[in-house]
């Protein structure tokens, strides 16, 4: 057998392009903000994670130029040896000062913080306790830290503590959740899950990528909002987000944060962020501090067009958070639902089994502070439309798709997202 067989009998993506329902890898040709160019087309943008619309901020731009002309294009080594700039530890410093730890360490994308401080703490005799909505980057964390993964009902205190409760004292504990659900925007009960914690001598991890520069007090994140900053003991964050760069860091205890500098593989043998992606967020993290307005107005955007989506008839929750699911119905419905919003010029994610139970594949809308009023109604009118022809407006129900003229099976289209997602919502026993 060659290596390869898989990939000539991959199919089923290229069907899926073929009937027009494949929302992946579309070209962007401008900035990303509220209005961006598509394949030559003006499109409303509901799909970036842009959320403060600073990745266009001339502010930023200027840093990052800056930043270029004084260090040059990038570091051309790892933080362990050559790579750390002297605004990488000013950055350090200042996350530290703003999130509310002694110590931060930052590294090249919030993928590599997860890999390398879950699979550098854990150890084979180690348990790590997971919701079953945690991001991939935390799932392969683990499957690299060859510790014992638990895995407990999204936001379910209950089921946390019955699998708490079956684990042996010996061996440590590390509970991981997001502080921010990215797929649906809803936001993990930290004051719940502390006193759990404590109550079984675990140690939390809380990956707040959707959290930070959003909720608590000036976007100081999620946990910050409940007012349990010092009792969760490590808190993650990116800055692919809010800070509208590249690049993800850790805040803790200094020995902690000492300890991970010498034993996260994905720090030490990877490149260092480059100096236009440091300076970029430190400048962001100034405006960030000092201006509420984009928070505001944010989070006022995503109350305004939640609320408007429900009265046109949409299933959807009041938003806690810039994200918003608009619950479909089947898969094929999602990306049917998809394709008319992307025709009538409104960018947004479909999110389908097993990323979310069988029969809740939503529309994954999320805001930014640019977005005006005019843009949130021009994307409803478009969601009014095509929630018409699909039936799923005022009538109560999901909508299900099962046409036949489609040539490719849905089954396929599951099996090679459930491969993308591994272990992430697959139903997985409990070991
Ligand atoms: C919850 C969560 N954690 C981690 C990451 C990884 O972050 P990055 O894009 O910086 O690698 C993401 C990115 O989508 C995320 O949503």
């Amino acid at each position: 057998m060659d290596l390869f067989d898989k990939c000539r009998d991959f199919k089923i993506a290229r069907q899926v392009q073929k009937a027009g329902l494949y929302p992946y890898f579309h070209r962007m040709e401008s900035g990303q903000n509220a209005v961006v160019i598509v394949e030559g087309r003006r499109m409303i943008m509901m799909g970036s994670n842009n959320y403060l619309g600073l990745a266009t901020d001339q502010r930023l731009k200027n840093a990052a130029i800056i930043a270029t002309q004084k260090y040059g294009t990038g570091c051309v080594g790892s933080r362990f040896l050559n790579g750390t700039l002297d605004i990488h530890e000013k950055l350090e410093r200042e996350l530290a000062d703003f999130i509310g730890k002694p110590s931060v360490l930052i590294f090249t994308t919030g993928m590599q913080v997860n890999l390398g401080v879950i699979s550098g703490l854990v150890g084979k005799d180690d348990y790590i306790i997971t919701d079953k909505y945690d991001h991939a980057s935390i799932i392969d964390g683990c499957r690299l830290s060859g510790g014992k993964l638990l895995r407990f009902h999204h936001n379910d205190m209950k089921d946390l503590k019955n699998v708490l409760d079956k684990i042996p004292s010996a061996g440590g504990k590390l509970i991981v959740v997001d502080g921010v659900f990215s797929m649906e925007g809803d936001i993990a009960p930290l004051d719940k899950i502390v006193p759990l914690a404590k109550e079984y001598g675990a140690r939390i991890m809380v990956d707040d990528a959707h959290g930070i520069g959003v909720l608590g007090r000036n976007g100081r994140g999620t946990c910050d909002s409940f007012g349990v900053t010092d009792k969760v003991d490590l808190i993650m964050g990116t800055f692919s987000k809010s800070f509208a760069s590249i690049g993800g860091f850790i805040a803790a205890d200094e020995e902690i944060i000492h300890y991970i500098k010498h034993y996260a593989r994905s720090l030490i043998f990877s490149a260092a962020p480059s100096p236009a992606q440091a300076a970029t967020v430190l400048r962001a993290l100034e405006i960030i501090k000092k201006d509420t307005r984009r928070i505001k107005k944010l989070l006022s955007s995503a109350k305004y067009i939640s609320g408007k989506l429900k009265q046109i008839g949409f299933n959807t929750s009041p938003a806690l958070t810039p994200i918003i699911p608009v619950v479909i119905g089947d898969d094929m419905a999602a990306f049917k639902m998809w394709r008319m919003l992307y025709d009538r010029g409104v960018f947004v994610t479909p999110v389908v089994s097993p990323a979310v139970p069988p029969g809740r594949s939503l529309i994954r809308v999320s805001i930014m502070a640019t977005h005006t009023k005019e843009h949130l109604d021009e994307a409803c009118e478009a969601f009014e439309e095509a929630g018409n022809i699909l039936g799923i407006i005022n009538t109560g129900k999901l909508c299900t798709s099962r046409e036949k003229h489609f040539r490719f099976s849905w089954n396929a289209v599951n099996r090679w997202m459930g491969n993308l997602w591994k272990l992430n919502r697959s139903k997985q026993p409990r070991n």
